[in-house]
């Protein structure tokens, strides 16, 4: 502390208070009075209120909703049909195109659109520019495969009076029982059915209709009872016309000139007690009741993109993304639905316990999740997913909407960042400051004050003078830099990127038709509207290397603030009457505008320079499904607080169902100064998260990891070198989602679908397929963790091999240094055990090799390597490669997954040179056969010149482990090609 010259006891006291306050985190919550609840938002109340007449007059209730049989066929794998609306005292019925889609898949689709609108046949008030069709561009954005229609979709004759059946999926084991009056569908596997649409009457497709002047209803005299409302319509004027026309909130008023046009379904999950999914909210990984009671909430689970400042914890409240995809589960048996609508959308989950029989124990018991689905605009348009394996659905769901990106290597190390990096030579002094504590890092951040007024693509030039050279700087330790682009353009004079904006007619347009106009961090700003494009066009001549002078092929993006925030917009986002490309209003694509701005970037940074093909790495706030192809997500503005460090797990495990794996949090809390022992923690749960980032906002203090001091600087460091050492394993299995779909970090549930007792755990992960199971601690003062395991494969420390056997729940000491990690037999993890300054310098890094004995003293693993960096992988140029350590014959063995060249492609050959010299170093072997004590070495057979087999021997060390910890033996240097075929035979069973 500096000393204080002459200090009065009076300014001594003053400093002492002020390094008093800012120790202390001021208490931040959220401003509940700026975002609507469902009783504020018109639809969802009224879609509500429908509900609620519906439960209570039960088998009474009577949907509105029928077939038209004579309107119905099923050709090439497609059944479409007339559903009629009818509504009371009229007439007239609304006609609902429907279309059910069987897929090739084994996906089907449920589409219902409106005639009316669809023939362009209403009529908009206030004399909207807005389109009158229901929007129907969703898929556009969302959806990149998989959409091929069955052919063998059939009919199945012995359908009921009334009924159509239709035969699908693999071997016809799939049905769908369309019922004509009132419609409804169940879904069937095997003859069970898993999903049930409309069971409850809930479906509901609010028709257009001029607006009348109507009569005042009725006055009701005191002592008189008001007159039942008449059940049918969710429209009714009983059920609260108010909002039909126009809607008020927050001092902004929606012209609604297509006055109410919600759709509504309500789903049930049969026999099914957990559903997970609909990102990002910050809840439990499995989804609570919404309708009140003990530890429920009473809010729908809400999805409308939003900049939700201070965002609270276990709430159901709509953060910045929204992925409407939702699992059900129950032993043996995952389906899922996707609800494909871009507008606001709201979910009630509900659960019902019935029991089969009273005497039986509960026995045959089970619990049905009942969910009910509504949005404000567009199509009905879901997809269902019958299962029967959580990898069924998020391999089909990727099938879909598309696998992951497979990241830029340097992507899924750690990364920097802080609200802000305040000069160049500051970056350059942190980038020395790790390289000093000899800290991993890979990439540091610059936040909106790089630029010179908020105008992005600028430079501040009195802060950030010489850019290139902070570049030159960082590449030399093969680091990278990400600067933040945000979608709101400042509005000034002597901006060109504004000028081109406002000339081209490349923005967001009021409901007039007018540039729109709003606040955010520069003041006055207009937003690109990239769902034109002509903007996406635009768009990437900015991101050019001469044009955003000052970057580098170094430099990547971050796009925040996309949902997009705007502080004087309603609900902090755009007014809905605004108007996008095509014309369509913003309500209807509110949820999706995020995404197609990191698209336009996306795009941009693949075009930077003609023949430069460079994966790009853009990180996002706001996203929707499809998002994953384009990056990473974080989760925003979370608090330095224990709850927040503790909810950060089950929101990036929710991003791994909801199919956008590559998550993170902001490591140590993005408002207030963490306590040390918080931000260590925080460091020791951030390294599980697939995106790592430390971020800190701008009123905070410094706090890099080496300004924490000892003891947590060395702790902190540690945790980043596991993260490092165990970057081959993140690879692999971030490959893994980029084929697949397969969450990168993932619950009990999905990696022991039977075991019941874990389907609500949402506080330890397994990392891809390797069998590592972390634990963060995330209690404040805690030594010790609880970790449940589910099965009964032996479990070993990562760090000293102490063994857990058997199912049920293991206290696991954890003092500050000590990350809560266990090894499940019957994997084989790859790692890079040296350490290096960024992941770039390990490239050609040899590897480890750790096996981890099954209790039949097997192992299997897999590795997948590419330059972390091109689009070669795409023509062949990797190495992916099989390792199976088998006890029958004592040997582990190195295969080629994809062992034919033609298969992969013309690049095969030239990465298979360049990795040539990258060898295993090191083989460990967790829980080593006792026999192995008297060997001393083992023998390699490698695949040479033309494949023929060369032997040698190395040499076997055995480790008796002491009590309670596995044996290990240990090869070293068998110096095995990493892109070859090789076997070790450790030396038989005799
Ligand atoms: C909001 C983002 O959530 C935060 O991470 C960032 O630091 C600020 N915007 C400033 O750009």
């Amino acid at each position: 502390m500096i000393p204080l010259k002459g200090s009065s006891s009076w300014t001594s006291c003053f400093v002492a208070l002020t390094a008093v306050s800012f120790l202390i985190t001021p208490a931040v919550s959220v401003k509940h009075a700026n975002f609507k609840t469902c009783e504020q938002s018109g639809f969802c109340k009224r879609n509500r209120l429908f509900a609620d007449a519906a439960d209570s007059l039960g088998s009474e209730w009577q949907s509105g909703y029928a077939l038209d049989p004579s309107s119905i066929k099923l050709t090439g794998g497609q059944f479409t049909g007339n559903i009629l609306k009818s509504i009371v005292g009229l007439e007239e019925k609304i006609v609902l195109p429907l279309t059910v889609s069987f897929l090739e898949s084994g996906v089907a689709r449920v589409t219902l659109d409106e005639e009316k609108r669809l023939k362009g046949e209403i009529e908009l008030r206030h004399d909207s520019k807005a389109r009158k069709e229901r929007y129907n561009e969703a898929e556009k954005w969302a959806i990149v495969g998989g959409l091929q229609l069955s052919t063998s979709a059939a009919i199945n004759k012995e359908a009921e009076q009334g009924t159509t059946r239709v035969l699908y999926g693999p071997a016809g084991s799939f049905e769908a029982v369309i019922k004509h009056s009132p419609f409804s569908v169940d879904f069937k596997r095997d003859g069970t059915t898993q999903i049930k649409f409309s069971e409850r009457g809930l479906l509901s497709m609010e028709h257009w209709r001029p607006q009348i002047e109507k009569p005042a209803p009725p006055e009701v005299k005191e002592g008189e009872e008001a007159p039942p409302p008449p059940a049918e319509d969710p429209d009714k004027p009983v059920y609260d016309e108010s909002t039909w026309w126009d809607e008020s909130f927050g001092g902004n008023t929606d012209s609604k000139p297509r006055g109410p046009e919600s759709v509504g379904l309500d789903i049930t999950f049969p026999g099914y007690e957990h559903v997970y999914g609909i990102p990002s909210h910050a809840s439990s990984l499995s989804l609570k009741e919404t309708r009140g009671g003990d530890g429920q909430y009473s809010e729908p689970y809400r999805l409308y993109n939003s900049d939700v400042f201070e965002y609270e914890m276990d709430s159901p409240m709509t953060l910045y993304g929204a992925i409407p995809l939702m699992h059900a589960h129950r032993k043996d048996s995952t389906v899922a639905i996707f609800w494909l609508n871009a507008a606001e959308t709201w979910v009630d989950i509900t659960k019902s316990k019935s029991t089969a029989n009273p005497l039986s124990l509960g026995i045959g018991s089970h619990t049905d999740t009942r969910t009910h689905w509504f949005s404000e605009s567009g199509l009905l348009d879901v997809f269902v997913f019958l299962g029967p394996t959580p990898k069924d659905i998020t391999q089909k769901y990727g099938e879909l909407t598309g696998y992951t990106q497979l990241p830029q290597s340097f992507a899924i190390a750690y990364h920097q960042c802080r609200w802000n990096y305040v000069s160049d030579n500051d970056v350059i002094d942190v980038d020395r400051k790790f390289d000093k504590h000899k800290i991993p890092y890979d990439v540091i951040w610059l936040d909106i004050e790089y630029t010179q007024e908020k105008k992005y693509f600028t430079w501040d030039p009195m802060t950030f003078a010489n850019p290139i050279k902070m570049h030159d700087h960082l590449d030399k330790k093969d680091r990278k830099l990400v600067a933040i682009i945000d979608p709101h353009i400042k509005n000034t004079d002597n901006y060109p990127v504004v000028e081109e904006l406002k000339k081209k007619e490349l923005a967001v347009k009021n409901k007039e038709g007018n540039i729109y106009e709003g606040w955010c961090w520069p003041g006055s700003s207009h937003w690109i509207d990239c769902f034109n494009p002509a903007a996406i066009t635009w768009w990437k001549t900015l991101f050019k290397y001469e044009k955003f002078a000052g970057t580098a092929p170094n430099t990547f993006i971050w796009n925040d603030m996309n949902e997009p925030s705007v502080f004087n917009g309603p609900e902090t986002t755009m007014p809905k009457d605004n108007l996008h490309h095509g014309n369509w209003e913003h309500r209807d694509v509110h949820n999706i505008n995020g995404m197609t701005f990191v698209n336009a970037t996306y795009q941009a940074m693949v075009e930077r320079k003609r023949g430069e093909q460079r994966r790009p790495f853009v990180l996002t706030r706001s996203f929707y499904a499809g998002s994953q192809r384009l990056g990473a997500m974080w989760t925003g503005d979370n608090q330095a607080n224990w709850d927040h460090l503790a909810a950060s797990i089950p929101m990036v495990l929710s991003q791994g169902i909801g199919g956008f794996p590559f998550a993170g949090a902001d490591v140590g809390g993005f408002f207030g100064n963490p306590e040390k022992d918080l931000l260590t923690r925080w460091y020791q749960a951030g390294i599980f998260y697939p995106f790592m980032r430390g971020h800190a906002h701008i009123d905070t203090r410094r706090r890099e990891p080496y300004l924490a001091g000892e003891p947590y600087t060395g702790i902190i460091s540690q945790a980043l070198r596991l993260r490092y050492a165990l970057l081959p394993a993140w690879y692999t299995a971030f490959h893994q989602a980029s084929v697949d779909g397969s969450p990168i970090v993932r619950p009990n549930f999905f990696v022991h679908p039977t075991d019941d007792k874990g389907f609500a755990i949402d506080d330890q992960l397994y990392l891809g397929d390797t069998g590592l199971l972390a634990k963060p601690v995330t209690k404040e003062g805690a030594d010790s963790v609880d970790i449940y395991i589910a099965d009964d494969e032996p479990y070993y420390d990562y760090f000293d091999y102490t063994i857990y056997l058997g199912k049920g729940t293991k206290t696991i000491k954890a003092p500050l240094e000590k990350i809560p990690l266990l090894m499940q037999g019957g994997h084989i993890i790859p790692r890079r055990d040296r350490p290096r300054r960024s992941s770039g310098l390990m490239r050609y890094d040899p590897y480890t090799l750790v096996l981890v004995l099954d209790k039949e003293g097997n192992a299997q693993g897999t590795l997948y390597v590419d330059d972390g960096d091109s689009f070669d992988y795409i023509s062949g140029g990797y190495i992916h490669r099989n390792f199976e350590y088998s006890s029958a014959t004592s040997t582990l063995q190195s295969t080629d997954l994809n062992p034919d060249p033609n298969a992969k492609g013309s690049k095969t050959a030239a990465y298979l040179k360049t990795m040539s010299s990258v060898t295993v170093e090191k083989i460990l072997i967790i829980s080593a056969p006792k026999e192995w004590k008297q060997r001393t070495q083992v023998s390699i057979s490698e695949e040479g010149v033309k494949d023929s087999l060369k032997k040698r021997t190395v040499e076997l060390t055995y480790h008796e482990g002491s009590k309670g910890q596995a044996n290990w033996a240990v090869v070293r240097k068998p110096d095995l090609s990493i892109g070859k075929g090789w076997k070790i035979d450790f030396g038989g069973t005799e």
